[in-house]
């Protein structure tokens, strides 16, 4: 079985940590989402996958080495929306043929997708879209379905009064080739264009996820997607081996280094050759990204080190993110809620 997952946004609302890498690259817990995707796309007997990449679409050659599943990226010269990335790429790489998957590559989601690939058989959907409950459906698409789960219409960001039901579009779907003839070449919206003319066919239905799920594609989202990851909301491993120290967990890469004093709080994980000094409180919920730094009697909780970020000496950081070799300079108390900008120190 094939999947497809779309990875060509410019992920602007995640500005500035997406200058740099694409959103899907980002880690969650240490671990690029792709990567977890891969995963799990693994593990539920896909062995091919193909990445609909465009923005930074270099930031994901890498993952062509991978063979479990085997990584084909097929790049758009211009952005082609949702719908036109999916029929361009299922081209580009030979033809999908019979059932795939269709995955979002910003949503952080345990989803059992073998139950969902299941009930789409069950029903002989042409598509079928996992939902997912939320507070406020004006952000996303609303996704109202008859008792036999067949979509009756496919509202994309409605008013919030409006909305008919709060089941939105969880951005997981499996799909039939079929579906792939009735996407126009070019420019085209999954969401806008494709998934409504479905739902007036009949031939679109829904699926509740019933499972963690979260868009992380925002600042406040993507540092929840981290705190989430670590505070074991989904039911996902962390990475690297655990080590229980005073009160708290630490999963540590073996080139990590902590020093014997350190307060850990909660769970923390650290990433190869990344760093904590004698002293420094770390937790509840601290992801150190390769390379990172956290100095002498530093206090950080509730935080994202990406690449080589560095805490030093006696700072003070909560609910923060420090971008790729970002730093916070001694003593500094940072105010929650802050991102210090890639290679920028505050
Ligand atoms: P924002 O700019 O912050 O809205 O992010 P985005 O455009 O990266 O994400 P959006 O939520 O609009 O897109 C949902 C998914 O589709 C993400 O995984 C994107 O990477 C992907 N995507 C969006 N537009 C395109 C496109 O034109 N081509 C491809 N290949 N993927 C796309």
């Amino acid at each position: 079985m094939k999947a497809l997952i779309l990875v060509g946004g410019e992920g602007t609302r995640l500005r500035p940590l997406t200058y740099e890498r694409p959103k899907p690259m980002l880690p969650i817990a240490a671990v690029p989402f792709v990567e977890r995707t891969l995963r799990r796309l693994h593990d539920v007997g896909c062995e091919e996958v193909v990445l609909s990449a465009c923005y930074r679409s270099e930031a994901f050659d890498r993952l062509t080495e991978h063979t479990a599943p085997r990584v084909r990226i097929v790049v758009e010269e211009e952005p082609l929306g949702t719908g036109g990335a999916i029929r361009y790429a299922t081209e580009a790489a030979g033809g999908f043929d019979g059932t795939f998957f269709v995955l979002n590559g910003d949503v952080l989601t345990d989803v059992d997708l073998a139950m969902v690939l299941e009930r789409h058989r069950d029903t002989g959907a042409e598509a079928t879209i996992v939902l997912t409950p939320v507070e406020d459906p004006s952000r996303f698409g609303v996704v109202p379905t008859d008792p036999a789960g067949r979509v009756i219409r496919f509202i994309e960001k409605p008013p919030r009064d409006e909305a008919p039901t709060n089941m939105i579009n969880a951005g997981t779907y499996v799909c039939e080739q079929a579906m792939l003839e009735g996407i126009p070449a070019g420019v085209c919206s999954v969401e806008r264009d494709v998934f409504p003319r479905m739902a007036e066919s009949g031939v679109l239905y829904g699926c509740p996820g019933e499972s963690y799920w979260l868009d992380f594609g925002t600042l406040p989202t993507y540092l929840q997607a981290n705190i989430d990851c670590l505070e074991g909301r989904l039911h996902e491993p962390l990475p690297g081996i655990r080590r229980s120290v005073g009160g708290g967990h630490v999963w540590m890469d073996e080139t990590a280094q902590l020093a014997a004093d350190v307060d850990v709080v909660g769970n923390v994980v650290m990433s190869s050759g990344s760093v904590v000094e004698s002293g420094a409180r770390i937790g509840p919920s601290g992801v150190l990204g390769p390379k990172s730094h956290i100095g002498t009697g530093a206090v950080v909780s509730e935080t994202v080190l990406l690449d080589a970020a560095v805490v030093e000496r006696d700072a003070r950081v909560h609910r923060a993110i420090v971008g790729d070799r970002g730093c916070v300079c001694a003593g500094r108390r940072l105010p929650a809620d802050s991102v210090v900008p890639p290679d920028q120190s505050i």
